[in-house]
């Protein structure tokens, strides 16, 4: 009988959340083996945070990125597909909202392989979000949802899918914490604030990105902008610049942006992943998408969309500079990994 568990990873936020879930499954004795889509191939942005996060060697790194997003979805579903026909798992395990995800909840269910989906149910209702388009898909398409937040799981039974959610908590959480203590400090004198931008909704359109560099010149503090090479790229095309305040960084890995986030006094981003993080570390967040993945952060005064709207901006910088009041965090206890592995080997078992 098939007992391996096959986790498809790909891109930065992945190999954080799957990290913690390898651990777990591996205390349990289950066997797990990664393949890694190629989609993130920088060191910076993918060997560093496998060495640092002590994530298992992938046993195959299919070397696809790049392309348009039905190019590299369309070469990574034929190439997970063979691999998976191949190494026959008992499951198939994915993480988040990656082209990297669907082509791997494509090619299994396909082979009709069962998959479970790690941080499954969140909704922004736009469209105009290619993650938003793959997170549907692939909820639709796996047979264990496994959510953050009470939330997401209403977002999920709405879709007709509550039969299959299990509410575990954010895996972010348990990779924050078992972390924070190895956080490479900053370096930096005085108060500063991290900004974070790569979304296509914001990279795309000049107009966005300016006035996203407009509204960092607003900021009260100098700010910390590690970029992202989507970003880097699209700056240069547009011929803009970033502001006299903005001091560029490469991509950090996961300790240094820990050390980042922890030293800022606030954090300014369009990531799905910094607002959570600066959350559980006490700080807010302004997020620059037109809406958040994650109105949980809103409710608890967290994080303010402010979008590309500059006047949001001069408001959300005072608001956001405001220590945040502690609130119970709707996104679980950090122990998410364990949870997680519990609920698969269950399933496992439970398999005829
Ligand atoms: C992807 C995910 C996004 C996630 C983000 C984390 C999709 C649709 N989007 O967006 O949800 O939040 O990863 O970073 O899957 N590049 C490099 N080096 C790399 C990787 C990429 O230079 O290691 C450049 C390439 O020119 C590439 C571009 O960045 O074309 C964009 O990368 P891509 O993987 O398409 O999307 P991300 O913007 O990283």
């Amino acid at each position: 009988m098939a007992t391996e568990i096959l986790t498809v990873v790909g891109a930065r936020p992945q190999f954080v959340k799957a990290s913690v879930v390898s651990s777990a499954l591996a205390a349990l004795g289950r066997h797990e083996a990664i393949i890694h889509t190629g989609q993130h191939y920088d060191h910076a942005m993918s060997g560093a945070f496998f060495r640092d996060l002590n994530i298992p060697e992938p046993v195959v790194d299919l070397g696809i990125s790049g392309g348009s997003h039905a190019a590299m979805t369309a070469a990574m579903l034929v190439a997970l597909a063979d691999e998976m026909e191949r190494r026959a798992p008992a499951l198939v395990l994915l993480y988040g909202d990656t082209n990297s995800t669907l082509a791997g909840a494509l090619a299994a269910a396909k082979l009709g392989l069962p998959i479970a989906h790690v941080e499954a149910g969140p909704r922004m209702g736009n469209r105009e979000h290619p993650e938003e388009t793959n997170r549907i898909l692939v909820d639709h398409l796996a047979d264990l949802l496994l959510v953050p937040t009470d939330l997401c799981a209403d977002n999920l039974r709405r879709e007709g899918l509550g039969a299959r959610v299990r509410v575990v908590g954010d895996t972010q959480l348990d990779a924050l914490r078992a972390h924070a203590p190895l956080a490479v400090p900053p370096g930096l004198e005085g108060d500063f604030v991290v900004a974070t931008v790569h979304r296509a909704q914001n990279t795309d359109q000049p107009q966005r990105l300016a006035a996203i560099m407009a509204g960092l010149a607003l900021c009260p503090y100098p700010v910390v902008l590690p970029l992202h090479p989507r970003t880097a790229e699209a700056m240069a095309r547009h011929g803009l610049a970033t502001p006299a305040n903005t001091r560029v960084l490469p991509p950090q890995g996961y300790l240094e942006m820990l050390g980042l986030m922890a030293g800022c006094r606030f954090a300014i981003t369009d990531s799905g992943g910094v607002p959570k993080e600066a959350f559980y570390l006490g700080r807010r967040s302004l997020t620059i998408s037109s809406e958040t993945p994650w109105p949980e952060l809103a409710m608890a005064d967290a994080t303010r969309v402010v979008g590309c709207d500059l006047a949001l901006w001069r408001d959300g910088l005072v608001w956001a500079d405001r220590p945040l009041d502690p609130v119970d965090n709707p996104f679980g206890d950090g122990r998410t990994g364990q949870r997680i592995a519990g609920i698969i080997a269950a399933f496992l078992d439970e398999m005829p």
